[in-house]
């Protein structure tokens, strides 16, 4: 969630620098900090907040000759968004910036203040500098200091280096964070992605995870995890950035779903603690004397807010109540306060949800938001937030948002859940073991993608579609369902399997599409029973399931059977990417659908 950008050249390197944070700056902007290099001299400069506040800070200054610069724009992790938590981390004579964990920088830090070393900022990426700084004073040879500090890092990590004891190189080393170096002509630029060096660079490496080397006079230097020299293959590099941006993908809405797996790691991460759920953000008095919950969200965001109320009611026990925000508004609704009211938005600016949050204020309520942009209006009107670290969402089609808040509803859960002293610990350890396997869950296999792409051909007429499924995975056909009318223009509901009964199975024959939303783990042969009600109809059935279904005109296997939420989020992407399929098919812009708008300004 952070963003890096490095260069070596004759240019003028801090605009370089901070045109390329500019388009990294989406994926955080807590601080920035840039540190240049050039005639042997260090310069560096940092600032918190926007980019903007960095841009200010450096207006006097411009570099000129051959030098070697490295940028970074923040997310914070570790430590809080200050001057001095801010990349780049300064040594006695170098300078080091990271994106990704340093799982055992606590235990290196240790070591290092042990033997002296003082440290000025809070976070886990202090820890490489000074360690690189260690290891070169009894090497005296900075390639082999980096070398041997990047051996001594766990966790995930893209980073580079530069330093005094070595003026014209940048040192770098990734794994499991993504880094890129481009290259044009002498000029060597290092990025997170590839949208900051588009334009500039003609052609790039993406780099393997454990490949470290070294730039220099023009020259990089590869190596393997192993430490063999490796080739560098360059492969040209696209100049539409509109293109780039989607990196390869046809729609942003189906690049964001791929992206789905990361930006869960980045919801989790310093939340999902050993054996329990960790909030920074929260302060635990904001519980205190809370007796139910009322959430508030319209679209998508209702549809999450309704699978946390599931969660919450049998995890937390805590008596929790879901509202339509445009229908809250005027309903006239009797507001107690020893209710927390949540709001839940992607945007932060949809106005019912924002008008929805200032009358609980209104009336008193304590207020939490969960929301995807710092800063929006409904995080300021809350009186605590919780970011879902999704990144920007541009697809209309919300899909990584409705992940990541579902994720941070399940967490919430069992923060609450262990306050207020309602979960065994056993349990909590289950749902933790389950939490930290979604990321996998959440991985589109070209396998997958396929298949869902071949059947979509047969589901491009009819006169509508149900999903359908029971507990959980009903806030999720409802979910399906609305995914699949934004974009296809076909009509579709989501419905509860067992109320077909009660009315819509009237509908059912041969062109009636059935989404069968069947999980192992939760009411199996309930819904089944609903399926074959339908069935028995002539309906045509689309079943999801871990369990063949021989009543199924069409099957998709899941994976998963061992926990609900793990079926559910792995059900999420294929419901997910069978609206996409279907609406490519019907050559609808994906990303931009008829009548909508990402952000819904108005009542
Ligand atoms: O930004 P918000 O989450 O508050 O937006 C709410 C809805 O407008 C939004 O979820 C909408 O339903 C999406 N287009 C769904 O894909």
């Amino acid at each position: 969630m952070c963003g890096i950008v490095g260069y070596i050249g004759a240019k003028e390197k801090k605009n370089i620098l901070l045109d390329g944070l500019k388009e990294l700056e989406y994926r955080g902007y807590d601080s920035a900090g840039i540190a240049i290099i050039e005639n042997g001299e260090l310069k560096h400069f940092k600032a918190v907040g926007k980019l903007k506040n960095l841009r200010d800070k450096t207006k006097k200054y411009s570099s000129s000759g051959f030098g070697v610069a490295i940028g970074h724009t923040r997310w914070a992790t570790h430590g809080k968004p200050t001057e001095l938590n801010a990349h780049p981390h300064l040594g006695e004579y170098s300078f080091v910036v990271h994106n990704g964990i340093i799982e055992n920088y606590q235990e290196i830090k240790n070591e290092l203040e042990d033997v002296g070393v003082n440290f000025l900022s809070q976070t886990d990426t202090e820890t490489i500098v000074h360690l690189f700084e260690k290891n070169n004073t009894n090497l005296n040879n900075p390639f082999h200091a980096f070398k041997k500090t990047i051996s001594k890092l766990n966790g995930a990590y893209a980073t580079l280096l530069i330093t005094e004891a070595e003026p014209e190189s940048i040192f770098f080393a990734k794994n499991g964070s993504p880094m890129l170096i481009g290259f044009n002509g002498d000029e060597i630029y290092f990025a997170s992605s590839d949208t900051p060096i588009i334009g500039k660079a003609t052609e790039v490496y993406y780099l393997e995870d454990g490949e470290y080397g070294y730039a220099k006079n023009g020259e990089v230097k590869l190596f393997d995890s192993i430490g063999i020299e490796k080739e560098i293959i360059k492969k040209p590099l696209a100049t539409d950035k509109k293109m780039a941006q989607k990196d390869g993908f046809r729609f942003f809405m189906e690049k964001e779903i791929y992206e789905q797996s990361q930006v869960m790691n980045d919801c989790m991460i310093g939340r999902v603690l050993d054996n329990r759920i960790e909030f920074e953000e929260l302060d635990s008095n904001l519980f205190r004397d809370i007796n139910s919950i009322k959430i508030c969200a319209c679209g998508t965001s209702y549809h999450s807010a309704l699978t946390g109320a599931y969660l919450l009611e049998r995890l937390a026990k805590i008596p929790t109540q879901v509202e339509i925000a445009s229908e809250f508004r005027y309903k006239e609704p009797l507001l107690q306060k020893d209710t927390l009211f949540i709001t839940i938005s992607q945007s932060g600016e949809t106005a019912d949800t924002l008008e929805a949050l200032k009358m609980a204020n209104r009336a008193g309520l304590k207020s939490l938001t969960i929301c995807n942009v710092d800063n929006s209006s409904i995080v300021r009107e809350s009186s605590s937030a919780i970011l879902t670290r999704a990144g920007i969402e541009k697809g209309v089609a919300s899909t990584k948002a409705f992940a990541t808040q579902t994720m941070v509803l399940w967490m919430l859960t069992l923060y609450i859940a262990e306050l207020k002293g309602n979960i065994s610990k056993d349990r909590l350890d289950d749902e933790l073991h389950a939490i930290r396997k979604i990321p996998k869950a959440l991985i589109v296999t070209d396998r997958l993608h396929d298949k869902i792409h071949r059947l979509s051909k047969r589901y491009l007429h009819g006169h509508g579609f149900f999903f359908i499924g029971r507990d959980i995975f009903f806030p999720l056909a409802l979910e399906g369902a609305l995914k699949l009318k934004e974009i296809s223009y076909l009509h579709a509901e989501g419905y509860p399997a067992g109320e077909m009964k009660h009315g819509p199975i009237a509908l059912a024959d041969s062109e009636l599409f059935t989404i069968a939303l069947m999980p192992k783990s939760l009411h199996y042969d309930k819904i089944k029973s609903n399926v074959e009600e339908l069935s028995a109809r002539d309906a045509t059935i689309l079943a999801i399931s871990p369990e063949e279904f021989e009543l199924a005109d069409d099957f998709i296997k899941t994976k998963y059977s061992s926990h609900a939420m793990l079926e559910f989020f792995e059900m999420m992407v294929i419901t997910q990417l069978l609206a996409l399929e279907i609406s490519i098919r019907l050559g609808n812009d994906v990303d931009m659908p008829r009548n909508l708008a990402k952000s819904v300004t108005v009542e």
